[in-house]
């Protein structure tokens, strides 16, 4: 492994805002499912995950501007991770955590009622073969997310692939959920708005290629 990502795996490791649950050997270890606000925040503020947050672009950008709102950034790659909790941590953004796991096992984590909203942010399509139930915004994952959601809790999709996208549509439709907002060009129609700009790593990428980046939010 390079010595730079080891680094970045041994900080991690002892960064004070990072839960790591990947190993086996940790699945015993006591997770803070229903005591987030009482024992990690410290106060009674709304909760908001970003899901496969990678470098957290969103989770970090977000805690500076609701400063009476706890995020929380979850990833697989804690190298990833690192970027968004060293730049909370340079910061002292105490409103802010990261959790190195699988999201697919987010109810382990998370109180049934304990979120306020969750972000999405280019998420892996999965485009290829039989993959389709991999994609975060699949029923299965919605019936995950609707187990730790409040209800009225806002789902908020943010793509460069029209492939996710119009499936995400056709999942919104035959789960009978609720659009709340829909952008099909975010720089064409909302140029300006300051949580659609905020621009990740992976987003920088797919804007140098030109492609067309839309959004939907919805509840469940
Ligand atoms: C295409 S990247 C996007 C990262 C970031 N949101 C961005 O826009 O730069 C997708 C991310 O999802 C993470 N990921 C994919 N499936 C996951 C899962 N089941 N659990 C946790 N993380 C996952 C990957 O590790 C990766 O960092």
């Amino acid at each position: 492994m390079a010595k730079n990502k080891q680094k970045k795996f041994d900080d991690v490791a002892r960064f004070e805002n990072v839960f790591e649950y990947t190993d086996f050997q940790e699945e015993n270890r006591e997770k803070p499912k229903g005591k987030w606000n009482s024992e990690i925040f410290k106060n009674k503020n709304p909760i908001v995950l970003e899901l496969a947050c990678g470098k957290a672009e969103y989770t970090v950008n977000l805690a500076r501007k609701y400063p009476d709102k706890n995020f929380i950034g979850i990833d697989k790659k804690g190298w990833r991770i690192w970027s968004g909790a060293k730049v909370a941590i340079d910061e002292s953004l105490t409103n802010t955590h990261f959790i190195r796991m699988f999201i697919d096992h987010l109810d382990e984590y998370f109180a049934p009622n304990e979120v306020d909203e969750i972000w999405i942010i280019f998420p892996d399509p999965f485009l290829r073969g039989s993959r389709e139930s991999n994609r975060l915004t699949a029923p299965k994952f919605l019936n995950i997310y609707k187990k730790i959601l409040k209800p009225g809790a806002a789902i908020r999709l943010k793509t460069d692939s029209p492939e996710l996208f119009s499936y995400t549509l056709e999942v919104i439709e035959s789960e009978q959920c609720k659009i709340i907002d829909r952008v099909d060009d975010v720089y064409k129609e909302r140029p300006d708005d300051d949580e659609l700009s905020i621009k990740t790593f992976y987003e920088q990428m797919h804007l140098q290629k030109g492609k067309r980046i839309s959004y939907i939010a919805f509840q469940l």
